[in-house]
């Protein structure tokens, strides 16, 4: 494996770098809710056929490719791991819709866009990861036209403060070491961006839905195709080995303790 789009000081970064470059190889990437939350953020966003949407932390371009075949939007994805946009570029030629999307290599804390472009910017479980979440969120106020809509899935702490002893637990499931914000934390990052009419709410993670509405997402073929690379993978690179023992396994991963803290949120906003 190798590293790439370091985003806090340190070992974090390191651990994110792997991580997203661990999901770009597998060539599957998540966020919690599935297709069902991508669904309830379209709706919030108020997302219409043809709108310009820029998808942010777009990783392997599912959401993206979907707005265009579902929506026929005009769909931009960054995403600052280059591995995941060789992925959507793929992604997009397999599903046919190369014309109507475009996914460049760029970091959300500075956007290579010009101001008002688009209609909607959406991001789903990245904002959690980045170093500097008040300056991405400025980002994407100047990249949205007035009125224009922005809108987060993010993972989200339901109860504070959680036990010291679910922490490494919920470091594993959550893909990083780090405070994971509240809703009002995550409210209030919209509201200091200067966005109105602000919807939040936080939802725990049901494991068989998440389990049906991840199939329904990825689909039966991509589904046996990543576990066969992650087989490859654990073969062939001692590094993707660790990794994956250390990321899936442990019994209490996804045990109702631990989601009673971890949960993810909707958040929307108005420019
Ligand atoms: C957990 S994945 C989610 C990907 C995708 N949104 C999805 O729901 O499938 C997080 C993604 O954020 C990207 N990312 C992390 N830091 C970023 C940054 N500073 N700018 C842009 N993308 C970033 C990673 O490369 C990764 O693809």
């Amino acid at each position: 494996m190798h590293k790439e789009a370091g985003q806090r000081p340190g070992k974090a970064a390191e651990q994110e770098a792997i991580y997203f470059s661990f999901l770009a190889e597998v060539g599957i990437t998540k966020h919690m809710g599935a297709l069902e939350s991508t669904k309830q953020l379209i709706e919030l966003c108020g997302i219409e056929q043809g709108q310009a949407v820029l998808d942010v932390g777009c990783g392997v371009g599912i959401t993206a490719c979907y707005l265009t075949k579902r929506y026929g939007c005009r769909v931009v994805g960054i995403d600052i791991t280059e591995r995941m946009i060789d992925r959507c570029n793929e992604r997009a030629r397999r599903e046919g819709v190369e014309d109507a999307v475009e996914f460049r290599v760029a970091d959300a804390q500075d956007l290579p866009l010009e101001d008002g472009r688009f209609d909607v910017v959406i991001s789903e479980s990245v904002n959690v990861f980045l170093a500097d979440r008040r300056r991405a969120m400025r980002e994407y106020v100047r990249v949205a036209r007035t009125s224009g809509r922005i809108g987060l899935n993010e993972m989200t702490l339901l109860r504070s403060p959680p036990p010291a002893q679910l922490l490494p637990y919920m470091y594993q499931v959550a893909g990083f070491e780090g405070e994971i914000p509240t809703v009002e934390d995550w409210e209030d990052l919209l509201r200091s961006a200067g966005l109105r009419e602000i919807v939040a709410y936080a939802r725990a993670l049901n494991v068989r839905e998440e389990a049906r509405s991840r199939l329904e997402r990825f689909g039966f073929r991509e589904m046996v195709s990543a576990v066969g690379r992650v087989l490859v993978l654990a073969l062939k690179d001692p590094a993707s080995k660790a990794f994956i023992r250390q990321t899936l396994g442990g019994a209490k991963l996804l045990s109702r303790d631990v989601l009673e803290y971890l949960g993810y949120g909707i958040y929307v906003g108005t420019k």
